[in-house]
C-alpha cells in the first residue's frame, strides 16, 4: 500500500496542516502526561517541516470531551512537551477554527509550529460536519496526515478535511505503520506467528478470521483464553468468561484446524475478592491467594498463563519469522501475574523475527520488560492497528492520495 509522502511534498514557505495524535495518556489527578510516545513518534514529520522552511499547524484530539470545551481535555501540557522534545517553541492556539485561530496560523513564519487547542471540543469534528472541515482547512496549504492512532475514525480532520486538498500526504509515522502493518498483511516472512490477548474474544474475532489464512500459529492467552477453554468442555472455574460467545469459539476453534493454534495448557488462577463499590457504585474485585494449576478448579479464576504453556509459547515464537503480538497474557498490572506478558514479551525479542506490537497494553509490557528496543515496531495505534489487521480500510488511510 504506497500512499503519497511528505517527501514528495514542496514545503518551503508553506502552511502545513498535519494531523497528529497527541491523545496521549495522562494522569487522572494531576493531568501529567504519563507516555509520551505518541508525541515522539510525530516528531520526525514535524522537524521536517521545521528543516524544510515550511509552517507546521498542528491538530489533534486529546480524551473524548463530548463535544463541549472542556479544560481537563486542554492539549496545552502537550504543546508544552512537544516543544522540550523539539528544543524550540510551540505556540499554542486557544481553539482550533475561527477569526483568531486562523490570524495565529497565517501569522507563521518560516521554521514555526504552532499547536491548535483539541478538535473534539467541537461536536462538528466526530460528526465529520462539512463546513468545520472546511474551517480547518483554512489553515494550510498542504496536508499531511501523522496520526495512524486516528486512522479508523471517519472525522472531519482525519477524512472531511481531505476533500479540500487536491493531494493529501502520509507523515512519516503514518508511512512506518502502513509499512510495517500491510507487510504483516500481504508477504508476512514464514514463519508467522500472532500472538493475541485480552480480556474479550468478542474484540479480536475478525483479527482472528483475517489472519488463521496467513498465520502458521496462533497463540491465544489472556481472558480470552477460558471462552476457547470453556468452549472445549474444560474447567475455567471462577474465570471471566464469554457465555454467549461460546458458539463462535467453537466455530473459530473449527476454522483454525490448518493452523497450530494454542491455547494455554496451564494457569495461575486466584481467589476472586469483591472489595468496595467504587464512586459510580461499580463492584471491584481484587484477586488473592495465587496458585499454579493445570485445570483451573471451582472458585478460582486465571489470572495468567502458566509455567508450561510459557515455555510452549517461547519456543513457537523462537522459529518465527514474523510475529505480530497485541493483548495481555494476564492481569499483568499487578506484578504477580505480569510474569506470562513479560516473559512472552522477552521471547517476541529474542526470536530475531520482524516483530509488531500493537495495542495499548502490550506495548506498555514491552516497555516495563525492557525490550522495547528489540522490537521491529511498536504502534502507536491501538483500535487502529486492530482495524488494519482485521483487514479493514482506515477512513483515514483510504483518504490519503495513492502514489
Ligand atoms: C486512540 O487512542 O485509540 C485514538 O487516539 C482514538 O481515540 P478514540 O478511541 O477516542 O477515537
Amino acid at each position: 500500500m504506497k500512499k503519497l509522502n511528505i517527501r514528495d511534498l514542496d514545503l518551503k514557505g508553506k502552511r502545513v496542516l498535519v494531523r497528529v495524535d497527541f491523545n496521549v495518556p495522562q494522569d487522572k489527578k494531576t493531568g501529567a502526561i504519563k507516555d509520551d510516545a505518541r508525541i515522539a513518534g510525530a516528531l520526525p514529520t514535524i522537524r521536517h517541516i521545521i528543516d524544510c522552511g515550511g509552517r507546521a499547524v498542528l491538530m489533534s484530539h486529546l480524551g473524548r470531551p463530548d463535544g463541549q470545551p472542556n479544560p481537563q481535555f486542554t492539549l496545552k501540557p502537550v504543546a508544552e512537551r512537544l516543544s522540550q522534545l523539539l528544543g524550540k517553541p510551540v505556540a499554542f492556539a486557544p481553539d482550533c477554527v475561527g477569526d483568531a485561530v486562523k490570524a495565529m496560523a497565517l501569522g507563521l513564519k518560516d521554521g514555526e509550529a504552532l499547536l491548535l487547542e483539541n478538535l473534539r471540543f467541537h461536536a462538528e469534528e466526530e460528526k465529520n460536519e462539512p463546513g468545520f472541515a472546511g474551517q480547518l482547512a483554512e489553515l494550510g496549504e498542504l496536508y499531511v496526515n501523522d496520526a495512524f492512532g486516528t486512522a479508523h475514525r471517519a472525522h472531519a480532520s482525519t477524512e472531511g478535511v481531505t476533500r479540500h486538498f487536491k493531494r493529501n500526504a502520509a507523515g512519516f509515522l503514518m508511512e512506518k505503520e502502513i509499512d510495517y502493518l500491510s507487510r504483516v498483511l500481504e508477504s508476512p516472512a514464514k514463519p508467522f506467528v500472532a500472538i493475541l490477548g485480552g480480556a474479550k474474544v468478542s474484540d479480536k474475532i475478525a483479527v482472528i478470521e483475517n489472519l488463521i489464512p496467513k498465520a502458521d500459529a496462533i497463540l491465544i492467552g489472556g481472558a480470552m483464553a477460558y471462552t476457547f477453554l470453556l468452549a472445549q468442555g474444560k474447567p475455567v472455574g471462577a474465570s471471566l468468561v464469554e457465555q454467549d460467545k461460546l458458539d463462535l469459539a467453537r466455530s473459530l476453534l473449527a476454522k483454525s484446524a490448518t493452523i497450530r493454534f494454542l491455547l494455554p495448557v496451564d494457569h495461575v488462577a486466584a481467589e476472586k475478592k469483591e472489595g468496595e463499590p467504587d464512586k459510580k457504585g461499580k463492584p471491584t474485585f481484587s484477586f488473592v491467594n495465587a496458585r499454579q494449576v493445570t485445570d483451573i478448579p471451582a472458585g478460582l479464576a486465571g489470572v495468567d498463563i502458566g509455567p508450561r504453556t510459557i515455555v510452549e509459547y517461547a519456543r513457537a515464537v523462537a522459529g518465527a519469522r514474523t510475529v505480530v503480538w497485541n493483548g495481555p497474557m494476564g492481569i499483568f498490572e499487578t506484578p504477580e501475574y505480569a510474569r506470562g506478558t513479560f516473559e512472552v514479551a522477552k521471547a517476541v525479542a529474542a526470536s530475531g523475527a520482524t516483530s509488531i506490537v500493537g495495542g495499548g497494553d502490550s506495548a506498555s509490557a514491552v516497555q516495563q520488560s525492557g525490550v522495547a528496543d528489540r522490537i521491529s515496531h511498536i504502534s502507536t495505534g491501538g483500535g487502529a492497528s486492530l482495524e488494519f489487521l482485521e483487514g479493514k480500510a482506515l477512513p483515514g488511510v483510504a483518504a490519503l492520495t495513492d502514489s
